[in-house]
């Protein structure tokens, strides 16, 4: 896609696309285009959900969760646990953190060759999620399912519920009613029942008992949709980002020997690896009157679809944008967004993640290489590896 995307920015930067999904979408590919969309809910609304497949409007207020919500009550439900993402409050599980990633790191290694996917990133995020949720370790495996099956829904291998048929009602509803939400909703209503009047610090506790600023509580629904989104947000996407970081390391051997050298570049260079890897493709606005953006004519209720990936290949902004380059300077990529008001609320999370797993990995290996075929996820919104065979030595 990497390849159409350059042609996109060069010759049709919002470029009318037909879709089987449904109506077609304008796609926005140059990163200042992005920035415009993303800034402005009040034309490009979040309302009419935000992937690129449809969504039946009875479904849409059953299944809205912050990310498909603006306005006022998305700021409340927003700032209802925006503390608790803020990289301040995130310091008190820095210690714990880095304790995860040492085991995980002396274990894979212990391996010689070993799936990268399967032993190290996989797991990782969703231990973490189980943490701030404060729920046993033993339910992680079940959690980590769980995510892959709601957004790797297109790919075979996660997902049973696979949609062969684009066109079918079934696909329209995923994820929404496939069975693994289903059995999230279940799961997150099992802890608020235990949690609910309590005085917990965890997720869940803060959900069910803070009151969000403009005075409505949430109804079961909004707790269902806002467990659901915590569970799924963090996992694949932070997974993505470990594994392509390691991807490029062992593809450019020099600049793993630099950041082994000098580890002070790491939180830098995690800037760099999250541009590199781009690990969500999209997001979808729908405009809700006639615009016009890039010298197209866009019309109310027009799909209008952010290429993240796209823009963070921009070279009006980033110099030899294919350059995979762990000094980069000022690497302001659209991975988590572009200063919109959905923002990534578990930014400050992710970067603490991969920052304290490259930390620890980097000065245990001496050499890294690939052992085998890397195979990706088939999605249309994560930019996934699947798996990641690699043989790493030791330091
Ligand atoms: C929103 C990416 C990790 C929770 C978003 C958005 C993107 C994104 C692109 C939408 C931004 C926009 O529309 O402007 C990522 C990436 C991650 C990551 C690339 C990892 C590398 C996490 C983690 C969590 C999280 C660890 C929490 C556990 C959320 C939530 C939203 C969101 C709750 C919705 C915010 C809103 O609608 O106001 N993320 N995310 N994300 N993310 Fe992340």
């Amino acid at each position: 896609a990497w390849g159409q995307f350059d042609t996109l920015r060069r010759d049709s930067p919002v470029h009318w696309t037909p879709s089987s999904l449904g109506d077609g979408y304008w796609s926005v590919t140059r990163y200042a285009d992005i920035a415009t969309v993303d800034r402005d809910p009040a034309t490009f609304t979040s309302m009419k959900f935000v992937n690129l497949e449809d969504v039946d409007d009875d479904l849409q207020d059953l299944r809205r969760s912050i990310l498909e919500t603006d306005g006022t009550r998305h700021t409340a439900l927003r700032k209802l646990i925006q503390r608790e993402f803020s990289a301040r409050n995130l310091r008190q599980y820095e210690d714990f953190l880095r304790g995860l990633t040492r085991v995980t790191v002396d274990n894979a290694l212990a391996l010689g060759g070993f799936d990268f996917v399967k032993e190290v990133s996989a797991d990782f995020p969703i231990q973490v999620l189980a943490r701030l949720l404060d729920v046993p370790e033993s339910d992680t495996g079940q959690l980590i399912d769980w995510g892959n099956q709601l957004i790797g829904n297109t790919d075979p291998d996660y997902s049973e519920f696979l949609l062969t048929d684009p066109g079918s009602d079934r696909y329209k509803h995923l994820p929404f009613r496939s069975p693994a939400s289903i059995e999230v909703f279940e799961y997150g209503r099992e802890l608020a029942r235990e949690r609910r009047g309590g005085d917990g610090r965890d997720l869940v506790s803060v959900l069910v008992n803070r009151v969000p600023e403009d005075g409505e509580p949430l109804t079961a629904t909004d707790f269902d949709n806002y467990f659901l989104l915590l569970v799924v947000a963090g996992n694949e996407t932070t997974r993505h980002t470990i594994s392509h970081a390691m991807h490029a390391l062992i593809s450019n051997p020099a600049q793993l020997a630099l950041l082994r050298d000098q580890p002070e570049l790491i939180p830098g260079a995690v800037e760099e690896f999250l541009r590199w890897a781009s690990p969500v493709y999209h997001f979808r606005r729908t405009a809700t009157r006639d615009v016009e953006l890039g010298g197209k004519q866009i019309r109310e209720g027009d799909k209008v679809v952010m290429w993240f990936a796209s823009g963070n290949r921009d070279d009006t902004v980033f110099d030899d944008p294919y350059r995979f380059d762990v000094t980069r300077k000022n690497v302001d990529h659209l991975s988590f967004g572009r200063g919109g008001p959905h923002l990534c609320l578990g930014n400050s999370l992710a970067r603490l993640e991969i920052r304290l797993m490259f930390e620890e990995l980097i000065p245990r290996i001496t050499d890294a290489h690939l052992d085998g075929e890397v195979r990706r996820v088939r999605s249309n919104f994560v930019n996934g590896i699947k798996t990641l065979p690699v043989r790493l030595t030791p330091a």
